[in-house]
């Protein structure tokens, strides 16, 4: 034992003991310190109820109802469809959050995180689909020995193996929901990203692993001229080229399907994107698809890599809690850390790595890479 360790041990004897806890409540000194640590150990435990309140709140369509005004608890009971005493229980609770805030004439209105809810397909859809997250965490012992399967493997129809064969042969009816899920969630990242990289200065973009090219469609919208090619499993590929049509985009936007560990990625790009795609796989499946992504290249390209990461100050629990254990249960991946995607980058042959400023890094962060120098055998493998 080293003497920091004897130190630490001591502290925690300390801390641990009622007589201690007790003097430092009471001591002006020590309280708020006990105070704060008493409300982050109460937090942790009552997260999970915080997430139902929440849930119920997006259901009930609580958000867009109040967007009309305050309303009393008799018109929102009504309304909700539940008794007067459980509208206000829920009302009660999610003022408590922040997410509604009641008024000195007892109406409910919205609060400062209620108004951010309104209209939001997006973190309704992130809302809705931790129900069944959360049945997956339900026993977390058993998931870390990995003793049942999950719903997530499941739900995210490529992850149950990286056989390419299966994931190249998935219908349509296997990647729906996931891809619906991807692309309702994408105004949370995109223009994120298009406002950290000005893809203005490139010629054609190629998102790999893009779904069902909603990336794609806020890039098209916000960068006039530049090219958009499209590669995903076939039929989330499909799913791109439907949405393409539909917006009258085709002419600048194409989709190619296949898979990034077998088949060939598009060529002609000068810059490739890898959104929310790096954290779903192991380290030797991701450098495969940086691999790829360096073939597909030309010396001179760029590629921009954007995801939530590991280790962002302010957030660390995003990543190494949140991730870590939503990962789990999907069967594979991890969020990594600025410094280990440059390290796999760098074994990919990229260099010239950067991470960028985004304004939410909680949500999306972007690393920018350029190929380190001609790789002329897996350009000649090119189609
Ligand atoms: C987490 S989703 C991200 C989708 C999109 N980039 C976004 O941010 O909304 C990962 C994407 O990788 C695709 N994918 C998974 N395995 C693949 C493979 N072997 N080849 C090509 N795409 C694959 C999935 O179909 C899915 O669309």
């Amino acid at each position: 034992m080293t003497w920091t360790d004897r130190f630490f041990a001591w502290r925690d004897r300390v801390v641990a003991s009622p007589t201690f806890q007790r003097w430092a409540a009471a001591f002006p000194l020590t309280r708020p310190i006990a105070r704060r640590q008493a409300s982050q150990l109460f937090d942790l435990v009552a997260g999970f109820v915080y997430s139902q309140v929440l849930l119920a709140c997006v259901r009930l369509r609580v958000f867009e109802i109040l967007a009309e005004g305050p309303q009393s608890v008799t018109t929102l009971a009504h309304r909700l469809d539940l008794s007067e005493n459980s509208a206000q229980r829920l009302l009660a609770a999610a003022s408590s959050l922040g997410l509604l805030a009641q008024r000195s004439d007892g109406r409910f209105a919205l609060g400062q995180l209620g108004a951010v809810m309104v209209g939001n397909r997006a973190v309704a859809a992130m809302v809705e689909h931790h129900a069944s997250v959360y049945m997956d965490l339900a026993d977390p012992v058993a998931l870390l020995r990995r003793d049942s399967p999950t719903r997530l493997s499941d739900y995210w129809a490529y992850a149950g193996d990286e056989g390419s064969e299966r994931a190249r042969s998935l219908r349509a009816e296997q990647v729906a929901d996931y891809s619906a899920l991807m692309s309702a969630s994408q105004p949370l990242v995109a223009d994120q990203i298009i406002d950290a990289y000005p893809l203005g200065r490139h010629r054609c973009l190629l998102d790999v692993g893009g779904g069902e090219g909603t990336f794609l469609s806020h890039v098209a919208r916000r960068v006039p001229g530049l090219q958009l090619k499209l590669f995903d499993l076939p039929a989330v590929a499909e799913r791109g080229r439907l949405r393409f049509e539909a917006q009258g985009i085709a002419h600048r936007a194409s989709a190619h399907g296949g898979s990034f560990f077998d088949d060939p990625l598009p060529v002609g790009a000068d810059i490739v994107s890898l959104v929310r795609v790096i954290y779903d796989h192991d380290d030797e499946h991701a450098l495969k698809i940086l691999r790829a992504v360096r073939a597909a290249l030309p010396d001179g390209g760029t590629l921009i890599l954007a995801e939530p990461m590991a280790g962002t100050p302010g957030a660390e629990a995003m990543g190494d809690a949140y991730f870590g254990f939503y990962l789990l249960a999907m069967g594979k991946g991890e969020a990594r850390t600025p410094a280990q995607l440059s390290a796999l980058l760098s074994l990919a042959g990229f260099g010239s790595v950067r991470v960028l400023p985004t304004h939410l890094p909680l949500q999306t962060r972007v690393i920018v890479a350029r190929p380190l120098a001609v790789n002329t055998a897996s350009h000649e493998a090119q189609p």
